[in-house]
């Protein structure tokens, strides 16, 4: 019986631990939040464990009706307990085990007969002092410290074997600007229009500067006065000012207007770029610019005006150090 309960139970922890499997397992999402099983999956699981636990609570019932089944048939007699004599103290002293655990011999604790050895040899008001020895764990951490010192001090400072303070942090702030490179090239290439941001700083805008210069002059003009396309540099436009308007401009265009999707020639992350340096452009009134164009624009998206945050830009002094 008892063998059948323990499979039982084993069969139920398998079930559970397997439920449990279920949910790291990445499972294409079904639309229904489960651990990854269709439903019918998992109404089969849950009437599996529901069919076991059943199982298991009459096994565990059949086997106390026998028990007290057989207990009706003979009953097992009773037995009056038995009384265990009460020891004199000096007598159970003397039954203790006379080697000292080790915990006596941790905290150095001397056995009480040996007691008279230990006082010294002055008393006040009948006050007599002991002089117990230092406990052993004391030592072992007083004299421990001192064998971790000199260690510390030849592995680090005399043999040089490992890397001090500041070189840790040299190598992690390295291995950060690594992991900080990599996260930018990453993030700047899933750019959006709904995830781009205001950046103004000098490398971006460069940047921007740069596309700017070999594919958008032709219509824009060298300072964004406006030639074919419109003046870039007032605070009217056509398809509204803030940053992830131009940017959208920029990505999708105005084909049928003549201006080109630059989609597919530019990345997000020069597209932000780009973006970012048309708006710096704004309100520099160049010679000959071309008339005012489309709708005076007020910034009224709390998002045009998102600064890009410290987490996703190289910060400056960063920079500066490079
Ligand atoms: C072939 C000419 C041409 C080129 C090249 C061009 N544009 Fe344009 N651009 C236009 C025209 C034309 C419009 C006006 C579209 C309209 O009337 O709807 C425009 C509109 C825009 C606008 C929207 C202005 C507003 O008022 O809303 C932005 C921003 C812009 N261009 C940025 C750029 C950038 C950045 C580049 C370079 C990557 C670029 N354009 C390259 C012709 C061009």
């Amino acid at each position: 019986m008892k063998k059948i309960n323990l499979t039982v139970l084993f069969l139920l922890l398998s079930i559970l631990s397997f439920a449990a499997d279920e949910k790291t397992v990445a499972v294409v999402p079904t639309g229904e939040p489960s651990l990854g099983l269709s439903s019918s999956e998992m109404l089969l699981a849950i009437l599996l464990l529901f069919v076991l636990v059943m199982l298991f609570v009459s096994i565990t019932l059949l086997n106390a009706f026998k028990v007290m089944y057989q207990e009706q048939v003979n009953p097992t007699p009773y037995v009056a307990p038995v009384k265990e004599p009460v020891l004199d103290y000096d007598i159970w002293l003397s039954q203790q085990p006379k080697k000292p655990s080790i915990w006596t011999k941790l905290l150095s604790l001397r056995p009480i007969e040996e007691e008279g050895d230990l006082v010294i040899d002055h008393a006040y008001d009948g006050i007599k002092e002991l002089n117990n020895p230092v406990p052993t764990w004391f030592n072992v951490l007083f004299f421990g410290t001192m064998i971790f010192a000199v260690s510390y001090l030849f592995y680090y400072h005399i043999g040089g074997y490992g890397d001090l303070q500041d070189q840790e942090y040299e190598q992690e702030i390295a291995k950060a600007q690594v992991d900080k490179a990599a996260y930018l090239e990453k993030s700047a290439n899933t750019i959006d229009e709904s995830s781009v941001k205001v950046d103004k700083t000098l490398a971006v805008l460069q940047e921007g500067r740069t596309i700017f210069n070999t594919n958008c002059v032709v219509c824009h003009g060298d300072k964004g006065q406006g030639i074919i396309g419109p003046n870039l540099t007032d605070e009217y436009w056509l398809h509204g000012g803030g940053i992830s308007n131009v940017f959208k401009t920029i990505k999708y265009g105005v084909p049928e207007k003549g201006m080109i999707s630059w989609e597919k020639n530019l990345n997000p992350k020069q597209m932000s770029a780009v973006a970012n340096f048309v708006l710096s452009l704004s309100g520099t009134k160049p010679a000959g610019a071309k008339a005012p164009q489309g709708e005076k624009y007020e910034a009224k998206n709390p998002k045009d005006n998102e600064m890009k945050t410290a987490k996703d830009t190289v910060r400056k002094e960063d920079d500066a150090k490079k």
